[in-house]
């Protein structure tokens, strides 16, 4: 945290990109683009603002420390993290996807214990044990959909949107946890210290996620 001015941590890919038109109704908008540039800190063209650009995983963590005030993240990425430390404070309602299970169409799960194999430990465990259903999780950190197909695990939570990826490995979704979309989370101190600054960002951004819908 800083006095001089606000820090928003942004993951570059399709949060960066959907997020920017969100900003500008703020007034907010990068000098550099962290496609091209190596930059991990963008000066934007408000002084009171800069943007920092980190892994879509780690948003919660570097806002959860006051590392950056706010930030964009995933509900997918915020439910793993757990959500201590930070107000989830606005939908943005992008990058909308499904946390899902995923299997194999002919294959039904295992009545006694599940392989499931993912980056999404906690969400997976809870989702099981809120069931009754015993689960062995399997952390992997990308290619999910490799695990059943060579037999690492029976089946896979991940996001899904489109299915493309699931299809093209010969995947289905077997079970919906819960609808993703994309959080505006602000560091607990940050909301104080910094109140009204924030609350007015919120308010620009809020109005261009309703012109959005
Ligand atoms: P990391 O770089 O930390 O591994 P990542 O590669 O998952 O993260 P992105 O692919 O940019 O990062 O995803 C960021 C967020 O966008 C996810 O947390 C999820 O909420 C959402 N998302 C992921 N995949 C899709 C998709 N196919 N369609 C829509 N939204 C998605
Ligand atoms: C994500 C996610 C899934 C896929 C789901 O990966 O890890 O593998 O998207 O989307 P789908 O159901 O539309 O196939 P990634 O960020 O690599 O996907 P991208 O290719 O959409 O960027």
């Amino acid at each position: 945290m800083s006095d001089n001015f606000i820090t928003i941590a942004l993951s570059k890919g399709r949060i960066f990109k959907e997020t920017i038109p969100l900003l500008k109704a703020a007034g907010i908008e990068p000098l550099d683009d962290p496609e091209t540039s190596r930059k991990l800190i963008l000066d934007t063209t408000r002084d009171d603002v800069k943007i920092v650009i980190i892994r879509a995983t780690d948003v919660p963590t570097y806002v959860q420390y006051g590392a950056a005030d706010m930030g964009v993240t995933g509900k997918d990425v915020l439910a793993e993290h757990g959500g201590e430390g930070l107000y989830e404070l606005l939908d943005l309602h992008i990058a909308q996807c499904k946390l899902m299970v995923a299997g194999f169409a002919d294959k039904p799960l295992p009545e006694g214990r599940v392989k499931v194999a993912t980056k999404f430990v906690n969400c997976a465990r809870k989702y099981f044990a809120e069931q009754g259903r015993q689960a062995e999780i399997i952390k992997l950190y990308g290619s999910m959909e490799l695990a059943p197909i060579v037999g690492l695990a029976d089946c896979i939570v991940d996001v899904v949107d489109t299915g493309n990826t699931l299809r093209a490995n010969g995947l289905v979704p077997l079970e919906n946890m819960f609808e993703v979309s994309s959080r505006m989370v602000v560091n607990r101190a940050s909301m104080k210290m910094r109140n009204a600054t924030i609350k007015s960002m919120l308010a620009h951004i809020a109005k261009a996620v309703e012109a959005g819908k």
